[in-house]
């Protein structure tokens, strides 16, 4: 039986663990189980080789691998070449604006001195618990559309004649614009586990609805979804593992502050589409 304590939020928990790294003893049913209900799992205070991360993180899934067939394993950091984009970065699931989300991610602290940026959380699903029955019922049927380079900030006449059906990725003639789908408002995880998916950096619109109507439901729901109530903040230490269900948990990176800070990066998904987007980020300059 692993054994939790809640965090200071109103989802996830912290595994305690063994001086002797009692990672290698844990079930992995019992880890996925524990993502499932919890959204986000920290473990804190042993120093893991990539390798004793990678082999936690397949507990959960199969791992993305890179153009090589190995696990993609990615950094992201203020110190050496970055796989993730600098600066602040608003609250947002990785890959939202892919058929096919990442599932889990595991973050790894790699370097870390104290008072390092933190990361923030918010929890999709928890927050369907909080808000108003008359507007959770508003939501059934509901779909949203989430884009990689357009987001709700962008002009009205530009959002409400974007089109949904661009051209899947992987097929002929693809490129970056086109990186935009489709999902349900209320969706779930690929474990059942209902989430309110929408995230203020990538979800441009809620389709069927007048743009003006769209944005001030949008607003409301990121009222409820960033709430101080629903949102835990990581404060990272050397060797914490963050593990979380990026379907059901979103995540954001305050403005940063210069303290040392390198994480390290492995993710579940039944697809590799990690190359895919450093290519675009590196050709477009903001990575
Ligand atoms: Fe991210």
């Amino acid at each position: 039986m692993v054994k939790t304590t809640r965090l200071p939020a109103s989802f996830g928990v912290q595994i305690e663990m063994d001086s002797g790294g009692a990672l290698d003893t844990l079930r992995a049913s019992e880890l996925r189980d524990l993502v499932n209900i919890h959204g986000l799992l920290v473990f804190r205070g042993g120093h893991l080789t990539a390798d004793r991360q990678r082999h936690l993180t397949s507990c959960f899934g199969r791992i993305a691998l890179g153009a090589d067939k190995k696990p993609k394993e990615l950094y992201v950091s203020n110190r050496r070449r970055s796989d993730a984009p600098d600066g602040e970065l608003i609250f947002h699931y990785d890959y939202a604006y892919d058929r096919n989300p990442t599932e889990i991610i595991s973050m790894y602290g790699y370097e870390v001195d104290d008072g390092a940026t933190p990361t923030l959380f918010a929890s999709s699903n928890r927050v369907l618990d909080t808000i108003p029955t008359e507007l959770r019922n508003r939501l059934d049927g509901l779909e949203a559309l989430h884009a990689c380079f357009l987001d709700r900030t962008a002009p009205a006449e530009e959002r409400s004649v974007m089109e949904v059906d661009a051209i899947p990725r992987g097929a002929a003639g693809w490129d970056a614009q086109d990186w935009k789908t489709t999902h349900p408002l209320v969706w779930k995880n690929k474990h059942g586990v209902p989430t309110l998916f929408a995230c203020v950096q990538h979800t441009v619109k809620v389709l069927g609805l007048p743009i003006a109507e769209s944005d001030a439901l949008l607003h409301t729901l990121f009222g409820h979804l960033y709430d101080p109530l629903n949102v835990y903040a990581h404060h990272w230490r050397l060797d914490d593992l963050v593990i979380w269900n990026n379907r059901t948990v979103q995540h954001c990176r305050p403005k940063p502050n210069d303290v040392v800070r390198t994480l390290r990066r492995f993710e579940v998904l039944d697809e590799d589409i990690n190359d895919l987007y450093l290519a675009i980020g590196r050709a477009n300059n903001f990575l």
